[in-house]
């Protein structure tokens, strides 16, 4: 067993409870940096121009004009950009620099993609810069571009490996096209969403400074700064000693911020070549070809069950776009294939190539729209047995994981359908849909299943405990705006036994002890982990010199019959023998003590989407033995106006089995953002990309529509008691993704349920609904 941190769930302790955030104040005094807020001396910024073709080849780049501009300094172009040592432009540089896109803009004349880099011009202000930059002349040759998968030009193939290689680009377990052919009851839909980007509030930035030839620090809005210090390193080819990066603050990031992208080595090229800090902040427009997207996709879910609606077969298809370079593609099949007790399965993907830039992890990646595809069948397999949606699901609830065979470590579902009902009042749904009005509205209610796996990753941190009771505890993570700064310094306040005020937490430096990405949802369990393990071993520290201090009630008493609790060494036996940390230290002359909690340093533990099972706090037996996920149910009433095609979401429940929660009121955040989420995705969200040209129509927030105030009710978030004794030292199984699984489905099925008409192409838009 892992140990078992009882003690935070004392009276008193402030893990779990709905606490501010600690750095609210900083942020709304704007004391708060964030990465394009740091003033360096001789600062001067950066601005791309930007192909206006998406496939060809650059003719002619005349920057003249723009050379000759006040205040431009440098105007850096494919011909001389400063040379790296590696680019992920061939496979082995790829894999090297753990780059998301095969190609580096500005190497070569070749364009690929529209609004690729072709010139960066560095200038002493940012209004030079971005005037400069409208001068630069490109003539272009131009071939026709392909936009997407549904261009009739478009090749198909199945590739052998998506999303990085990571997963197999065809699963089978059983024999699922025959068990699908002899089912008493088959369903078959195909499911279809657009492109989605990212649009986090703060855009993708970088400030590149070269102290000296040898020595790089970036302020980078990343999810991870040893991952994106890794891909630097690599491209440098320098040293890691060499290369800091600093992420104090991030407004968001959902995935888009999770790798390094081409903006930020160019940026940090362009320093390099102008011998001055660089500053490059990417606009909002360009943050639609700049950092990946969530591809464009069509998904067919087969669905064989027996006449009592049991799933006897599950073969699930997926086609979509991808650059000209990669192989990615959300791996959609990994929730599709364990959520149900499903005897057989098959997977597959087709993908096509297309002028775009190479798509990437979006919150869920793959949960997200699998979950669409799968649970829009499962509500279509309820309606066509008469059958309660909930009911259907427990007719077919997995009790234990059938993609992998392994027992669940924990699984909360069956309490989250039946708190869920309870709290969205489930009871009164007319079982037949499109039979409930409420004056001009179709009423509809509709549920879905969640689930996100526990991708624990290793970390380190660091805890100082000073004698006069205050501590300092770091960790190289970062907080993307959800919350890791509050819920780490919870955990180590409680671990130390001092008050929140008394603990200072440090994260987002790669000279802090090294941490995963925040991504992949691993943020909070692994490094509140390494944090309660870091302070375990200042304990064990003290307990040494405890043990060897004549003068301590502890004095020659066995360490391991030692423990400490609330800042007091005591004997486990006798709690009444023992003494308080400060008394200690000051009497031994102790200033401070350093624990430590070590991670490995390897693949997969930068990257937050991995299982890395074997890092600290976690019990490598029992965790390899064992199906990690957190669980979760959605509900959610829509009142739709069949005069005007709208949609509107009037009610809303989410209830999450994730383990511990760290903070109620940050947790409850996560759970309402990730299903706001959802709700942009499946009502509203598209990024429309012209068949042509494979230009964008609507690159910005007017034309991108996201949910607003107006658009979203009251949402009620219930988490459930789980005590998870395998996953991590802090039984943390992480929310920021769960939070979205389902959502869209919840919603398509309350459509459904309103209208009796079943929409499978998001956006649900009026066009579609009425
Ligand atoms: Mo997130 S899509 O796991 O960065």
């Amino acid at each position: 067993m892992s140990s078992e941190p009882q003690f935070f769930d004392q009276p008193g302790g402030v893990v779990g409870k709905p606490l501010v955030r600690v750095e609210g104040r900083e942020k709304v005094t704007g004391k708060a940096k964030y990465s394009a807020e740091f003033p360096l001396p001789g600062l001067t910024y950066g601005v791309l121009a930007t192909s206006t073709i998406a496939k060809g080849k650059i003719q002619n780049i005349d920057t003249t004009a723009a050379a000759r501009e006040p205040g431009v300094i440098a105007v850096l172009t494919h011909q001389n950009l400063p040379k790296l040592a590696k680019t992920p432009n061939d496979a082995a540089g790829k894999k090297d620099i753990g780059a998301p896109m095969g190609f580096l803009p500005m190497t070569s004349d070749e364009i690929f993609y529209s609004a690729q880099p072709v010139a960066m011009v560095v200038a002493d202000t940012l209004d030079h810069a971005i005037h400069a930059a409208t001068l630069v002349k490109v003539t272009y040759q131009a071939e026709k571009p392909i936009a997407s998968f549904h261009d009739s030009r478009a090749e198909l193939f199945n590739p052998a490996k998506v999303q990085d290689g990571k997963e197999d680009g065809h699963k089978r377990r059983g024999d699922a096209k025959s068990a699908f052919a002899s089912a008493p009851i088959q369903l078959t839909a195909t499911y279809t969403h657009p492109v989605y980007n990212h649009n986090p509030m703060e855009p993708g930035s970088t400030t590149a400074h070269w102290e000296a030839p040898d020595r790089l620090t970036v302020y980078e809005s990343t999810q991870g700064v040893t991952r994106t210090q890794s891909s630097l390193v690599a491209m440098l080819g320098m040293p890691r000693e060499q290369v800091r990066v600093i992420t104090k603050y991030i407004g968001g990031g959902f995935g888009c911020k999770g790798s390094t992208w081409p903006h930020t080595i160019l940026t940090i090229q362009a320093a390099k070549a102008v011998g001055r800090p660089v500053k490059l902040m990417l606009t909002r427009k360009q943050m639609f070809t700049s950092m990946g997207h969530r591809e464009d996709q069509s998904q067919t879910v087969q669905l064989g069950a027996t006449a009592d609606g049991k799933l006897t077969a599950l073969i699930h298809t997926k086609v979509s776009t991808t650059s000209p370079w990669d192989n990615y593609a959300e791996s959609n099949s990994k929730i599709i294939d364990l959520l149900y007790a499903t005897p057989t399965f098959e997977a597959s993907y087709e993908m096509a190539r297309a002028n775009v830039m190479t798509s990437t992890f979006m919150r869920a990646p793959g949960e997200a729209p699998g979950s669409f595809a799968l649970e829009c069948s499962m509500d279509d397999l309820a309606a066509r047995l008469g059958v309660d949606p909930i009911e259907i699901r427990l007719r077919n609830y997995a009790d234990h994981d059938y993609s992998t065979g392994q027992p669940w470590s924990s699984k909360s579902l069956k309490q989250c359908y039946a708190r869920g009902a309870e709290l969205f009042g489930w009871s009164k749904r007319n079982p037949k849909a499109g039979a409930t009005r409420d004056g001009r509205y179709l009423v509809g209610m509709g549920m879905a299943s969640a689930s996100y796996p526990v991708h624990n990753s290793q970390g380190s941190a660091r805890a100082r405990l000073y004698a006069d009771g205050h501590a300092v505890v770091q960790s190289g993570a970062t907080d993307l705006g959800t919350g890791t700064y509050t819920v780490m310094t919870q955990v180590a306040a409680d671990s130390l036994g001092l008050p929140m005020d008394k603990v200072r937490f440090e994260l987002g430096d790669t000279n802090l002890p090294t941490a995963p990405n925040s991504g992949g949802s691993v943020a909070a369990g692994t490094v509140s982990s390494s944090v309660y393990l870091a302070v375990q071993d200042v304990w064990q520290k003290l307990i040494k010199v405890a043990v060897a201090d004549k003068k301590s009630p502890l004095y020659k008493a066995k360490p391991e019959d030692v423990t400490a609790e609330k800042g007091r060494l005591f004997l486990k036996k006798d709690a009444s023998k023992g003494e308080a940390f400060g008394d200690l230290m000051k009497r031994a002359e102790l200033t401070d003590v350093e624990g430590m909690a070590q991670g490995k340093y390897g693949p997969g533990y930068e990257s937050g989407h991995s299982a890395s099972p074997a890092g600290p706090g976690n019990n490598t037996e029992s965790a390899s033995a064992h199906s990690m996920h957190s669980f979760g149910a959605h509900f959610c009433e829509v009142r739709v106006d069949m005069d005007l095609g709208t949609v509107r979401v009037s009610k809303w429940v989410s209830v999450i089995g994730a383990g511990r929660i760290l903070n109620s009121q940050t947790a409850r955040s996560q759970i309402i953002g990730g299903a706001i989420f959802g709700i942009g995705s499946v009502l509203m969200e598209a990024t429309e990309r012209d068949a042509n040209y494979s230009r964008y129509t609507n690159a910005d927030l007017a034309n991108y529509h996201v949910p607003v105030n107006a658009d979203i009710p009251d949402m009620t978030v219930e988490f459930v008691e789980e005590n998870d004794p395998y996953i991590n030292a802090m039984g943390v199984k992480g929310i920021g993704e769960i939070s979205m699984v389902g959502v869209a489905a919840a919603v398509a099925n309350a459509v459904f349920h309103a209208t009796g008409k079943r929409l499978r192409d998001l956006p649900l838009t009026p066009d579609k609904v009425m």
